[in-house]
């Protein structure tokens, strides 16, 4: 019998991670599916099918995950947005909010030239600081967004109203409402 599952039946729900309250959308379970995986690549892909794309720009940690995937697909170069503190080389700095206090992402200052088209992909959106967080970094050095690409939007938490207003392409395979 053929298998015909969406990208958003191979993800996994576990309740109460990592506190109380919180329902964690796990895509683990997505990943090591051979055709969930393939499945997300393409998909993740298909909306900047013909447009000009000169580095992928991953966000820690899952986005290295994708980004990696799809950087090979593209055949362009790979850039990690990591967490403060991870990169070697010198680095430029931004905050973001989190839903208690602050955090710090970074990328390497050589990382992206000016005018560089750059994708940028992550697991998933909630309430975008992560993602408005490494835009920034990018756009800081010259490169231009050519959009943002998720496995997952949680609509209730603001990330998708927040990078549409700053002018960004938003593009996910699913939705789960209710965050
Ligand atoms: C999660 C997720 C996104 C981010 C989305 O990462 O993988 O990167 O949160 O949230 P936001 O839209 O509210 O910024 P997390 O910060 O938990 O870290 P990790 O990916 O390194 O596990
Ligand atoms: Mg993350």
């Amino acid at each position: 019998m053929p298998n015909h599952k969406t990208v958003k039946e191979y993800i996994r729900t576990i309740v109460d991670f990592p506190h109380e309250g919180i329902m964690f959308r796990d895509v683990t379970t997505l990943f090591s599916d051979p055709r969930g995986f393939r499945m997300a690549i393409d998909q993740m892909l298909h909306p900047f099918a013909g447009m000009q794309i000169d580095k992928v720009v991953g966000l820690e940690a899952r986005g290295f995950i994708l980004g990696g995937a799809i950087a090979h697909q593209l055949t362009v170069g790979f850039v990690p947005v990591r967490k403060k503190g991870k990169l070697p080389g010198p680095v430029i700095s931004e905050d973001y909010t989190l839903e208690y206090g602050e955090a710090v992402v970074e990328i390497h200052d050589d990382a992206i030239e000016a005018g560089e088209k750059i994708l940028v992909v992550d697991d998933l959106l909630a309430t975008g600081g992560t993602a408005a967080a490494g835009i920034r970094l990018i756009e800081r050095l010259g490169g231009e967004i050519v959009g943002t690409s998720f496995i997952v939007d949680l609509p209730d938490l603001g990330g998708r109203e927040k990078l549409e207003k700053m002018g960004i392409e938003v593009e996910a395979l699913c939705a789960f409402e209710g965050s």
